[in-house]
């Protein structure tokens, strides 16, 4: 067994689906029913994050020739510049044999050598990992929840009269759509909307807000561009004084068109109260299965305290297929 440390824009495509083996073969152990991870998508998430920029730092496992586990550490920089973020992912095959034990103790000297202070991690309810994590000395933190809209086992008329119900509470506001970037016109208040997402629970207290400028929301289109990730997006403005109101963005995944998921929902605290957060959400599950009708299925993720939103994902049909552990070490 070797571990080597590889750049990630040096990473080339038969690395990544044998990473992307690794990935599914690991969740099917874990439990999660999560749509299988695909080497372009890998190859893809590892050099463009979501801020067009590859993961820190990267470590990839072999026996002899075979790719069998995976480790990354990444280190936030625009802000959180105190905080690291390391996984790792061992084939079930080769659990139980040290490999895991390797990457971590590697990626951890890599995130002191780098200063942080604060440590991130997490892993799937019910699997191994999360009494491992316990074993390192991490402690628990915040949970987060994965949810599933089957589209074809809800029937339509479900958003069409959630739709019907919200718009009684919202007529003050107009919609609007977008696919794709964000027009030169339009940045400024996309800038907004991004950071009003900021009082959203966080999975640290200790977490300061995202800062958010045209520059990191061009970073982030052009990643999710690169990613063959197409955002669809429901924006809300107030009719009477033109302010943007919130909006609710959805990742469609081109390279497994059958699967997207949820980005950021958010509504403006000045707006909260409308039923925009619902509107918006049915507004866009009504527009994507016609405009993409390949879809089958839409996962979103909630921290588990955030009950207003859980509460609107699952009247429009979502069911819980995953819950995360969060897990935080102070170094
Ligand atoms: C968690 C994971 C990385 C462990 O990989 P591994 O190769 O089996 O780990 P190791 O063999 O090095 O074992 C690591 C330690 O955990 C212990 N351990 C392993 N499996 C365990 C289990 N099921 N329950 C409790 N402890 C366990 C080992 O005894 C070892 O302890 P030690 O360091 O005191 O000797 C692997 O299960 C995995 O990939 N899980 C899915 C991803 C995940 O949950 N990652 C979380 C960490 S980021």
């Amino acid at each position: 067994m070797h571990i080597e440390r590889v750049d990630p824009l040096d990473l080339d495509l038969d690395t990544a689906d044998a990473l992307a083996e690794v990935f599914t073969a690991s969740e099917r152990a874990d439990g999660p029913d999560l749509p299988v991870r695909t080497g372009p998508d890998l190859l893809t998430a590892l050099q463009l994050g979501s801020d067009s920029r590859p993961v820190t730092a990267l470590w990839v496992a072999r026996d002899g020739d075979r790719v069998v586990a995976q480790a990354t550490a990444d280190l936030p920089w625009r802000d959180n510049t105190d905080r690291a973020d390391v996984h790792v992912r061992v084939h079930p095959d080769v659990r139980g044999r040290g490999v895991g034990g390797d990457l971590w103790r590697t990626a951890l000297s890599f995130v002191d050598g780098a200063g942080r202070s604060r440590l991130h991690s997490g892993a799937w309810v019910g699997s191994p990992g999360v009494a491992v994590l316990e074993r390192w000395g991490l402690t628990r933190t915040s949970r987060g929840v994965i949810r599933r809209l089957d589209v074809h086992a809800t029937p339509r008329s479900t958003w069409d009269r959630l739709y019907v119900e919200a718009l009684g509470h919202a007529g003050d506001y107009e919609l609007l759509r977008q696919v794709g970037r964000t027009p030169a016109d339009r940045v400024e208040a996309m800038v907004e909307l991004h950071a009003s997402m900021n009082d959203a629970p966080r999975s640290d207290a200790d977490d300061e807000p995202d800062r958010w400028d045209a520059q990191r929301l061009g970073d982030y289109e052009g990643a999710m561009a690169g990613r063959r990730q197409t955002l669809y997006r429901v924006m809300a403005r107030h009719r009477g004084t033109g302010e943007w109101a919130g909006q609710s963005m959805l990742a469609f995944n081109e390279f497994s068109p059958s699967s997207a998921f949820q980005e950021d929902t958010t509504v403006v605290r000045a707006h909260r109260g409308h039923r925009l957060g619902l509107l918006m959400k049915a507004t866009m599950l009504a527009w994507i299965t016609e405009e993409r009708p390949e879809l089958a299925t839409v996962d979103t993720w909630n921290d588990a305290t955030n009950h207003h939103m859980i509460a609107i994902n699952e009247r429009l049909g979502s069911t819980v297929v995953a819950t995360r552990q969060g897990f935080r070490a102070d170094r």
